[in-house]
C-alpha cells in the first residue's frame, strides 16, 4: 500500500462568520504532485496556513510523516518536513541570494554550518540561481523572485513542498520551466501541492487534482476527470 504522507481530518477554519475551510479531509501519498484549483477566494491559501501551521485550526486534525502536527507551531512543522512558498514571495530583501538559503537551511533543514555551504550551492544550482547567487534578493527580477521563493523553501531541506501560484505573470516559456523544475522536485522524492489558477498547467503537471470552492472539496481525483465534473465546470470555468 501506498504510503500517507500527510493526513488531514476534519479540518474547520472560519474568519468571523466566514466559513474559508469547512470539513476539509483528505490524504497525500508519498511522492505524488497534487494540484489545488479554486476560484478566486475559495480558501486555497488559508489551507496552506493551517497545513504549514501560520493560521490556527478551529478544528480538526493533521498527521504529519506519522505524526500529529495539529498543535505544533510552523518553525515544528518546517524542521520536521513542511515548506511553503507565498504567492507574494517574502525573501529576506537585503539579504542575498545566498544568505537567504543560508538561513532557511541553518535554521529549518537544521544543517551544521560546515554541510550548509554545499548544500546551498546545490540548490542554487538546482533552481538555476548561480549566477545570481550574491545579488540582493529584493533586486531579483519577477522570474528570479519567484525561482529564489521556491529554492528558500528547498533550502529548509523539505519532504512536502506547498507551492502557492507561481505561474502567475509569467510567460508561457517561463511556466515550463517551472514545470520542469516542479517535475525534477517530484523526481528528487520531494511530495508536492501546488496552487494554481492555470488549468492547462495543472493538466500537464500534477497526478491529482482537488477542487475547492467555498472552503469545501468539490471534487478530487485524476486531473481530466476533475476538471469535468459539473461541480468544478459550473464554479471555476463559470461553464
Ligand atoms: N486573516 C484573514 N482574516 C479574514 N479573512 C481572511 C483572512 N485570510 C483570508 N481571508 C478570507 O478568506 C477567504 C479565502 O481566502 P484565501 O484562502 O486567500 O483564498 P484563495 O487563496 O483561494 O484565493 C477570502 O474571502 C479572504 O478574504
Ligand atoms: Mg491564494
Amino acid at each position: 500500500m501506498a504510503d500517507v504522507l500527510m493526513r488531514t481530518e476534519g479540518l474547520n477554519k472560519s474568519f468571523g462568520a466566514v466559513s474559508i475551510a469547512e470539513d476539509i479531509s483528505f490524504d497525500i501519498i508519498e511522492g505524488e504532485v497534487v494540484g489545488i484549483i479554486g476560484p478566486n477566494g475559495a480558501g486555497k491559501t488559508t489551507l496552506f496556513g493551517l497545513l504549514a501551521g501560520t493560521v490556527a485550526l478551529d478544528s480538526g486534525s493533521i498527521a504529519f510523516a506519522g505524526r500529529d502536527v495539529t498543535k505544533l507551531p510552523t518553525h515544528d512543522r518546517a524542521r520536521l518536513g513542511i515548506a511553503r512558498t507565498y504567492q507574494i514571495p517574502r525573501p529576506f530583501t537585503h539579504m542575498t541570494v545566498r544568505e537567504n538559503l543560508q538561513v532557511a537551511a541553518l535554521f529549518a533543514g537544521q544543517l551544521e554550518q560546515a554541510e550548509c555551504d554545499e548544500w546551498v550551492d546545490q540548490v542554487l544550482e538546482f533552481t538555476g540561481l548561480k549566477k545570481e547567487h550574491a545579488m540582493l534578493a529584493g533586486r531579483l527580477p519577477l522570474l528570479g523572485r519567484k525561482r529564489h521563493e521556491l529554492a528558500r523553501a528547498l533550502a529548509t531541506r523539505p519532504s512536502l513542498l506547498l507551492i502557492d501560484e507561481v505561474a502567475a505573470g509569467l510567460t508561457d516559456a517561463e511556466v515550463d520551466d517551472f514545470i520542469d523544475l516542479i517535475g525534477r522536485i517530484k523526481r528528487a522524492g520531494i511530495t508536492v501541492i501546488w496552487i494554481e489558477h492555470v488549468m492547462k498547467t495543472m493538466l500537464r503537471a500534477t497526478d491529482r487534482l482537488m477542487a475547492l470552492s467555498g472552503g469545501q472539496i468539490i471534487a478530487q481525483g485524476p486531473p481530466d476527470h476533475v476538471i469535468k465534473t459539473p461541480e468544478v465546470q459550473r464554479v471555476y470555468l463559470g461553464a
